[in-house]
């Protein structure tokens, strides 16, 4: 690699693995790396902020209890499943470790992960607007957020979002539950049933010919400077990033229950499906601030898609989409079929993400299968990606790791898809 007065000068195309642009499956190792206790002080988001998020998630319980009686104890949490053993080992592809699976794909509300994100977006933007309106007296329950002068002011604004389809619908689903007008941009691969299951909750669908970072450009242009109006930004959004984020100290709490020790000699891998970045990103940064270098965060994308690996192969001085490294984003992950990555993720994790593993469709098809059959787990294909990188991943670490990791699967969604969609998932694998 040349390089002139410090300036890169290789095309960042040539940075990229020749088999990511040739999409096989491959694990990329981020040779970026560093030791978190380095790079955390160096971002411009920190633990404060993370703390903050939850604080704000405990103030809104009462209002998803109301909400949402039938769905918990206004928590929106997800449970943490060990695999047995015969599994586990399939998983890793007979590699020792302990597998279990961080259950979002059935997360109270919505059954995504993007839930994380986006109904803590909209919850944030009602506080804003109820403290400027003066409705947050002190000691007032936050279950007051669905009284009808809370709803009449929440109705004379817009939110707005561009979305595959999850986002879109935790947005539509929490904004239209306290009486915002939503609007949702989706591209030419979001789902029939997902913009249907919107347009049931009174949400305005804007489909567009493009792929989903056309539909996020349109939505941003759309609603730029209107004062009535928030448009939650996927690729950009610190509240998103912090929402996410706060699903760490959920799993800490949950390993910590389970007996699960976390260390340098106790390593923790997560498998995390990544799109545009925000859900992988929050959750991995929250779990860097807690575990330091013992946890390893490992992004998973198809091999169709891999906007983060692109990006970061390529370095952060431009923005680089799989279109430019000849991809053509079309995978059954409809969740994932993102051609570019947030460059606020990017940033962010660029020295604490530990790897980036590609995957093909008929893997993610196998592997929703195989967890239904042998786990009961009812996934959506991006939600199976995890499954499907562990056991390469595993592969690269030495064996000497082997018996003391903890692999966490994060799976990230499907518990409401139609049973038609299942079984023609079903069917593929
Ligand atoms: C099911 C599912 N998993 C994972 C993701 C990835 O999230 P992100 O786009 O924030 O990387 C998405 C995004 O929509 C999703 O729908």
């Amino acid at each position: 690699m040349a390089a002139v007065d410090g300036m890169q000068t290789q095309p960042p195309c040539d940075r990229i693995p020749e088999a990511v642009r040739r999409a096989s499956p491959t694990v990329w190792m981020n040779p970026a790396l560093d030791a978190t206790a380095s790079v955390l002080p160096g971002l411009a988001t920190g633990r404060a902020d993370v703390d903050a998020a939850v604080a704000r998630w405990q103030r809104f319980a009462p209002l998803l209890a109301r909400l949402f009686p039938e769905e918990g104890a206004g928590r929106i949490d997800s449970p943490l499943v060990p695999l047995e053993e015969r599994l586990s080992r399939d998983v890793l592809d007979g590699a020792d470790g302990r597998v279990l699976v961080k259950a979002d794909h059935a997360l109270p509300v919505t059954g995504c992960i993007k839930a994380r994100g986006g109904v803590y977006e909209v919850l944030a933007y009602a506080e804003d607007l109820a403290a400027r309106a003066g409705l947050l007296t002190e000691g007032r329950s936050y279950a007051a957020f669905a009284d009808p002068e809370f709803r009449a002011l929440f109705a004379r604004h817009v939110i707005a979002v561009g979305s595959t389809g999850n986002l879109g619908f935790s947005v539509g689903l929490m904004g239209r539950s306290l009486g915002f007008a939503v609007e949702v941009h989706m591209s030419h691969d979001a789902k029939a049933w997902k913009k249907q299951r919107l347009r049931e909750l009174g949400a305005r669908v804007v489909e567009h010919r493009g792929d989903y970072g056309a539909a996020v450009a349109a939505a941003r242009g759309a609603f730029a400077g209107r004062a009535d109006a928030h448009f939650v930004d996927d690729e950009d959004s610190v509240d998103l990033f912090l929402g996410y984020a706060a699903a760490a100290l959920d799993l800490q709490r949950q390993l910590a229950e389970s007996g699960i020790a976390v260390g340098p000699a106790q390593p923790l891998f997560v498998y995390l499906p990544c799109g545009v970045g925000g859900a992988p990103g929050g959750v991995a940064f929250g779990l860097k601030l807690l575990f330091g270098d013992a946890v390893h965060p490992v992004f998973v994308e198809p091999v169709a898609s891999p906007c983060m690996l692109v990006q970061l192969a390529a370095g952060l001085e431009r923005t680089v989409s799989v279109y430019d490294v000849g991809l053509d984003n079309r995978t059954a992950a409809d969740g994932l079929a993102c051609a570019s990555a947030s460059m606020l993720v990017a940033r962010t994790l660029e020295k604490l993400v530990a790897a980036v593993v590609t995957v093909p469709d008929d893997a993610l098809y196998r592997w929703l299968r195989v967890m239904w059959t042998e786990a009961g787990l009812r996934l959506e294909p991006s939600a199976a990606a995890g499954f499907a990188a562990a056991g390469r991943f595993a592969a690269t670490l030495p064996a000497a790791v082997g018996a003391a990791a903890t692999h966490v699967i994060w799976t990230t969604g499907g518990a409401h898809l139609p049973a038609e969609e299942f079984e023609a998932a079903l069917a593929r694998g």
